[in-house]
């Protein structure tokens, strides 16, 4: 390109100098025309130098300074820095030379992570800047520029022939036909303004962390152009390389239209404006390769343009369409409340589908979503003719012979584990279901044509259907259809695309399996306003994210079907669980994910589903031992509850069987147990005992360790009494250090000796007061601690020390035990230690509750003082069933051996990771008992907590659950269900990896 200037750093901090007396660094910005440099002074301040092409014409630049004063009070533009002698435009050269100041933030386009909130501040911000430009005019803006969206069509005529043929030119010509067809008679009507022109992903400056606009640059494109252009190229560059292009382009117009209001026809071509940006650049660069064929960086730059134009392409440009007028408040589908209003006042009217008034007759709810026990949680358990038989026992109590699967309702039933990863998955069922034998006559509900219809005989598809076409009566008539899904085969015969069907005409049956696509025998119901040129299967099942569009061109067919609500099956919506929550729930009950908890509504093996029928990897949760919902616990333990659950009162072979079956696990020397509800109640009974036996109160415990909410467990748990809230420890509490060997830089020699030393102190401190020895209790892997494993040899010399000194040594097994640590059954054992007293707790019965307290012969003997021990719960026949029915299947599925597995393969995964993520500093753990700790500065190991949480979040997003932990809360703790598989973990690691690279495209 000719007329760029060329000066070096060195010219430039001399130019600085002589011309704004600044003294300053330099470094070069990168631009393709002009020059641009930063400068930045000895005490902080930075400014950029801009250097024009020599082509560069005086009144174009004059144009741009007085609409940067003019844009001065929105906060979001640079300022002018004047020369000594008071001018704004300066020479050197040949190049004119201007200085700005240099705003905060970093180029959006270098940051990874852009959440819905950047995007609509995006739109806010460039709505602002053309709110103000309204008022602002300068005649060197009117111009003829190939860059003016203005001109797209002819730009993108006039190219085309020069783009290789393949995807992008397809999509080219897509775009553009579409523009010339809609758009192009449009454009005269539209407002006109001065604009940015501009606003890709390196001219809007971004502050990550806090996910606002810090300002607009590079107002060298500026023009006078149709208004909606300006936020047609933001959007057009926000959802270049976005997963979600449609999504992220309708958050930006969000924020635009709310400061900056948009007229219908303007949002009308948008969605073609956008693309055809994406176009023209694909275009010009195509001219721009043609003269530079050896410019490998102009095919490189074209990259993005080339992998998400055709995804815009095959978007419906109408629900394109919908989508973006959603975006701004209005009504998705324009004709949609014509149609709605016109049925609801004429539905009265409708003959009825089923030959019966559905408004008076009994009819029964049908639950199919996410959270109903009708469906269950195995697929081959939700076919004809198990669900069949499930669906006449709700009709049966109901008395009905007719049932309502409901129209919004997430269901799980459409899409399986196995299906879609990172892509939402459709789940929610945008029809209506009406449940009646095989074989009923179903009567057209009010005069049409058949529209079409069709054999979808595809498994879980409709089978024979039907569409009919209707219109509004009245001046204005606007069409919609009825959509009529599982008939029977010969519904079909001998119709005729435009044959006129009656009102109250007989026009199909219902079918049944496999003709109907192997379903229930039902009617599915919709309700069209667009077809949106499908010939006529139309989605029935739309995904959750895009529901208030899709709502807009399906409505409810309960409009004219009429069902009363109270035949509905109804959820507490989402939003108000989380209202009655803050209500009737204590405030520091705590709930995951913040500002965006979950509504969690089912649990299968490793996964859990939320109320949009949305699936999660559980990585987190250590209760659901043997996986979520276990048939073989589920079924013992309703068996037992129907046949007896009562207390430890009474010889039940269910508590002593459970009891041999968990000692012959155990070292020999631990063969009494007791049972409790909960491990908090286990740690309370383990002091006890230790208390009994030692005739003494004092206690060691571990920094940062957590045994229980009770007042005493509190007393002893560091990471509750130093925390906030906390009122320190009691004088026979003694806490010792947290083997931490990654934290705790003091350590010299053997690890595992010199933190048991420091326990030894603590020892030598309680004998030198002359109080006696209670005991020690410490987990054996901490895991608020965040996800510590002790360092070899510790426990050993600890236990010795204790012993010694005349105490016990308590192990809390409550997060470790049962084979989490893959390597062995029991935590301690990895240690080569017997503690005197093992607490059991969280997986023991899977969820059901239960804790458990294992101590020698000798401790149970002094404890047995004459005073009873009665839990109610503790030890219920029940729970016995559920501890042993878990104990079983964690023996019988070789859990143990798979936690190993899969851990490993988590760990050497994460080590890899580690490699790539300086952030990621210490990973460690065993079996699924993980952690990865994050860090600021690997040498200075700087706890990064708020980094940690964003990653859990975005893991979240992803469908994966972790937790952060540790004293910083920089510890991302990984400790799922132990059916997890490699799969899960690669799954885990992929997300966890995502995440970490938009954090650190955040610093
Ligand atoms: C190590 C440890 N001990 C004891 C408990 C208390 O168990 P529960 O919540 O069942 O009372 C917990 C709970 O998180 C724990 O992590």
């Amino acid at each position: 390109m000719s007329g760029v200037p060329g000066i070096t750093t060195a010219d430039a901090t001399g130019l600085a100098s002589r011309l704004f007396g600044l003294d300053v660094s330099a470094c070069p910005l990168p631009s393709e025309r002009d020059q641009n440099l930063r400068l930045r002074t000895a005490d902080g301040a930075e400014f950029v130098l801009k250097l024009a092409n020599a082509s560069e014409q005086r009144a174009v630049l004059d144009a741009e300074n007085a609409a940067l004063h003019h844009l001065a009070s929105t906060g979001l533009v640079p300022r002018l820095v004047r020369t000594l002698t008071g001018d704004e435009i300066a020479h050197h050269d040949g190049h004119f030379v201007r200085l700005i100041t240099a705003l905060p933030g970093t180029a959006l386009g270098t940051t990874t992570y852009q959440s819905p909130e950047l995007r609509q501040d995006i739109g806010r911000a460039l709505g602002t800047v053309d709110q103000a430009l309204g008022s602002f005019d300068h005649v060197a803006f009117h111009r003829d520029f190939h860059w003016d969206l203005a001109h797209a069509g002819r730009v993108v005529r006039e190219h085309l022939p020069l783009l290789p043929a393949g995807p992008l030119r397809n999509a080219v010509v897509t775009v553009a036909t579409s523009y010339e067809t809609n758009i192009t008679p449009l454009l005269p009507s539209f407002r006109r303004s001065i604009i940015h022109s501009d606003a890709n992903d390196y001219n809007l400056l971004v502050d990550g962390r806090t996910q606002r606009v810090t300002g607009i640059v590079d107002f060298g494109d500026m023009v006078h152009s149709h208004t909606v252009n300006d936020v047609a190229i933001a959007m057009a560059y926000v959802a270049l390389g976005n997963d979600e292009p449609l999504a992220a382009a309708a958050d930006v117009l969000r924020g635009y239209h709310a400061v900056h209001p948009l007229t219908e026809p303007e949002i009308s071509a948008l969605w073609s404006l956008m693309c055809m940006r994406l176009g023209v650049s694909a275009c010009l660069a195509a001219k721009q390769q043609a003269t530079r064929p050896d410019d490998e960086y102009l095919g490189i730059s074209q990259g993005p343009i080339a992998a998400t134009l055709p995804l815009l392409a095959a978007i419906h440009p109408r629900f394109a369409h919908y989508t973006l007028r959603h975006a701004c408040g209005l009504p998705p589908v324009p004709q949609t409340p014509t149609v709605t209003q016109w049925i609801a006042a004429h539905a009265h009217g409708f003959a009825p589908l089923l030959g019966v008034d559905l408004a008076t007759a009994t009819v029964a709810p049908l639950d199919f979503s996410a959270g109903s026990t009708l469906i269950s949680s195995d697929p081959t358990e939700n076919c004809p003719p198990l669900l069949d038989a499930r669906i006449a026992t709700v009709l049966a109590a109901h008395g009905a012979s007719i049932g309502v699967g409901g129209y919004g309702e997430a269901r799980l039933i459409y899409h399986w584990p196995h299906e879609s990863k990172l892509r939402e998955p459709r789940t929610i069922h945008i029809g209506l279901d009406l449940s009646l034998a095989a074989g009923s006559t179903l009567f057209a509900p009010l005069d049409g044509t058949v529209h079409g219809f069709d054999d979808a005989d595809h498994y879980h598809d409709y089978g024979p259907l039907i569409v009919l076409r209707h219109e509004t009566t009245g001046t204005d008539p606007v069409e919609f259809f009825t959509f009529y899904g599982h008939l029977t085969r010969d519904s079909l015969d001998g119709l005729q695309v435009g044959q006129h069907i009656r009102r109250g005409e007989e026009f199909a049956r219902v079918g049944s399996a496999p003709t109907n696509g192997h379903w229930w025998a039902h009617v599915h119901v919709q309700l069209v306003t667009d077809m949106l040129d499908v010939p006529c299967n139309v989605d029935g099942a739309v995904r959750a994210s895009e529901r208030a569009v899709w709502e807009s061109i399906f409505p409810d067919p309960n409009l004219f079907l009429r069902i009363p609500s109270n035949r509905l099956s109804h959820h507490q919506p989402k939003a108000d669980i989380a209202t009655s929550r803050a209500a009737h729930i204590g405030g520091n009950l705590s709930i995951s994910y913040g500002r965006h908890p979950l509504n969690i509504v089912r649990g299968a093996g490793q996964y859990l589903y939320d109320e949009q029928a949305h699936r999660y990897i559980d990585g987190y949760n250590n209760v659901a031992h043997v996986g979520h919902c276990h048939p073989r616990v589920v079924q013992a333990v309703s068996a037992q509850l129907a046949l007896l659950n009562t207390n430890t009162r009474y010889l039940q072979e269910q508590l002593t069987t459970y009891a041999e079956q968990l000692t012959a696990l155990l070292p020999s020397s631990l063969s009494v147990c007791y049972f409790t509800a909960s491990g908090s109640e286990a740690n309370e009974l383990a002091l006890r005992l230790a208390r009994v036996h030692t005739g003494a109160r004092d206690l060691i415990v571990m920094d940062s360790a957590y045994h229980g909410h009770t007042t005493t467990l509190i007393d002893i748990s560091p990471y509750k009494h130093s925390g906030p809230g906390g009122e320190g420890a009691p004088d026979w509490v003694h806490t010792s250090p947290i083997p931490d060997v990654y934290r705790n830089r003091d350590v010299t020699g053997d690890p595992g000796a010199w933190f048991a030393a420091r326990v030894g102190e603590v020892v030598d401190r309680v004998q030198a007061r002359g109080r006696g020895l209670c005991g020690y209790i410490a987990e054996t892997c901490p895991s608020v601690a965040g996800q510590i494993m002790l360092p070899d040899g510790f426990l050993g010399d600890v236990y010795a020390r204790v012993r010694a000194a005349g105490g016990v040594c308590i192990a809390d097994e409550v997060q470790t035990g049962f084979g989490r640590i893959g390597t062995h059954f029991w935590a301690f054992e990895a240690h080569d230690v017997v503690p005197d007293i093992v607490v059991l707790g969280k997986p023991i019965a899977n969820g059901y509750p239960m804790g458990a307290v294992i101590t020698t012969r000798a401790i149970a003997d002094t404890f047995d003082n004459g005073m009873e021990y009665f839990s109610t719960f503790g030890g219920s026949t029940a729970a016995c069933v559920a501890g042993l029915a878990t104990l079983q299947v964690t023996l019988d599925e070789r859990l143990q051996q798979q936690a190993l597995h899969t851990g490993n393969h988590l760990l050497r995964e994460l080590r890899g990771v580690s490699h790539r993520f300086e952030m990621l500093g210490d990973v460690r753990g065993s079996g699924l008992f993980l952690g990865a700790e994050l860090v600021r500065d690997r040498s200075t190991r700087e706890p990064a907590g708020a980094e940690a949480r964003f990653v859990v979040n975005r893991m979240r997003d992803r469908g994966v659950l972790a937790g952060t932990d540790g004293p910083n809360d920089n510890v991302i703790k990984l400790r799922g269900p132990m059916p997890l598989t490699v799969a899960d973990a690669d799954r885990i690691i992929e997300t966890l990896a995502l995440g970490l690279h938009e954090v650190e495209s955040l610093r």
